[in-house]
């Protein structure tokens, strides 16, 4: 499965744990993350959400399932990853995610849904959609330029240049950043201190932050999700993809 869900306190720890892959995100993976997500909802024991990765948080998707799906054909809206993104942008409850090394594509862009993100002081960051004849996805055409200004938010998905977490920081798509040692530590204090928050307040406060846009989110997520398919099924994306894949 790759993914490792446990509710302890209050706070529903979703692990991706694939690190012999740097925690690149497979079908499973998400699956399981969706229905995490759907079960914390339903659970009023569950006060906040906490993302975490191992010594990477997240590498992306799985290069070689963008090949197989692209090659199957498959329906955008039947890939376990658009399920997980609806879930995650309704979320009521509080999203912290702790993020240590790489955090590449949606380990970057699942960022931008999370209501306190902190950082270990190496991790690095990178949105190398363009690169992989792919286009940006989870609302990140719309969040990103809304969070750190449109031009830098252009450079970063039109380039996939990489930058570090200092950079992150400084554009503000991140709370905090610690050294590496702490990360995990000091993700988990934070979702605490929101878990232990009255939860009714909790919730109306951040489904009137995430209204404000919330139209205008999923007009934006329905035409990446198309986009995206049409890419992912192209000559310039299966290039990219064998070009990554040969590499190994
Ligand atoms: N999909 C599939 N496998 C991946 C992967 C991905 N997104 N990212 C890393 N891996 C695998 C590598 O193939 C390698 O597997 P192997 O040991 O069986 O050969 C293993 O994870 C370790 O990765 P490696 O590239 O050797 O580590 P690195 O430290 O040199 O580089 C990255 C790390 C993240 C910079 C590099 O792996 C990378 O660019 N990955 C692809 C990121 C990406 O484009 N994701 C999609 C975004 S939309």
């Amino acid at each position: 499965m790759s993914t490792i869900v446990e509710t302890k306190d209050g706070v529903m720890t979703i692990r991706f744990d694939r690190q012999e892959k740097k925690n690149a995100m497979t079908a499973a993976m998400y699956a399981a993350a969706a229905d995490a997500v759907d079960r914390a909802a339903d659970d009023e024991t569950v006060r906040a959400l906490l993302f975490l990765g191992r010594e990477d948080f997240s590498a992306g998707n799985d290069i070689a399932d963008f090949l197989a799906a692209g090659a199957m054909q498959a329906a955008i809206e039947d890939l376990p990853v658009v399920r997980f993104l609806r879930r995650l942008v309704a979320c009521e409850k509080p999203v912290i995610a702790g993020v240590n090394g790489v955090a590449v594509g949606i380990g970057t862009t699942l960022l931008l849904h999370c209501d306190g993100v902190v950082a270990g002081a190496s991790a690095r960051f990178a949105l190398p959609f363009v690169p992989l004849g792919l286009v940006p996805e989870a609302g990140s055409s719309m969040l990103l330029p809304l969070t750190i200004g449109r031009n830098r938010a252009s450079w970063l998905l039109l380039s996939g240049e990489r930058f570090g977490a200092d950079e992150a920081r400084a554009m503000g798509l991140l709370s905090e950043i610690v050294p590496d040692g702490e990360l995990e530590e000091r993700a988990r204090a934070m979702a605490a201190q929101l878990a232990a928050l009255p939860p009714n307040a909790m919730r109306t406060t951040k489904r009137l932050i995430r209204s404000v846009d919330a139209a205008a989110l999923a007009a934006a997520m329905e035409a990446e999700f198309a986009a995206f398919g049409e890419a992912m099924r192209s000559e310039e994306a299966r290039t990219a993809f064998m070009r990554f894949l040969s590499k190994r």
